[in-house]
């Protein structure tokens, strides 16, 4: 197999570069909300900044192991604070959304190159897209709830708590999945 190609190659290390910004924009969220005392939702986005620096490293693993050069881009401050909670979890969504068209775009990218090997890898991302879209999209409409129900502030702590349960994934940082 022919070592990856260069615009495939730079296309796959700006998409490095876009999940360890989300890393960082969902680690922002999460000191956004230790800082607002809602410790549950922290850890849950504390876990998803983790899951985005292992999709990082999944990128960057393949393309050393295509023969390419790994180039680390610069990566933009995210922001620091957020009007409500609410706001946060719909950024995500968006934010999920966005980065599912940048995904679909390297899928074409990788078509129009004949690249076989990055299609396939770019499927996982493809699925995984499907199931990050819809975590955000089940939390927006939680915390919509939460917010407007009766319960108000009753409400929004039980779902801090449950969103404390989530479990942190162990183990090294390249396993991906
Ligand atoms: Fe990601
Ligand atoms: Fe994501």
């Amino acid at each position: 197999m022919a070592a990856i190609g260069e615009k495939m190659a730079r296309a796959l290390n700006e998409q490095v570069r876009a999940e360890l910004y989300s890393s960082y924009l969902y680690l922002a969220m999460s000191a956004h909300f230790s800082a607002t005392n809602l410790p549950g939702f922290a850890n849950w986005m504390r876990v998803q900044a983790q899951e985005e620096l292992m999709h990082g490293m999944k990128i960057y693993d393949f393309v050393i192991a295509r023969g390419g050069r790994a180039e680390l881009l610069a990566i933009e401050k995210p922001p620091f604070e957020w009007a409500s909670p609410l706001q946060v979890v719909e950024e995500v969504y968006s934010h999920e959304k966005k980065v599912t068209g940048l995904i679909h775009a390297l899928v074409d990218l990788a078509a129009g190159e004949k690249d076989h090997a990055t299609t396939n890898m770019l499927q996982w991302f493809v699925d995984e897209q499907v199931e990050e879209e819809a975590n955000a999209r089940e939390i927006v409409e939680k915390v919509r709830m939460a917010a407007s129900g009766d319960e108000g502030i009753g409400a929004l702590y039980i779902l801090d708590r449950d969103l404390g349960m989530r479990p942190a994934k162990l183990g090294p940082v390249a396993s991906g999945d």
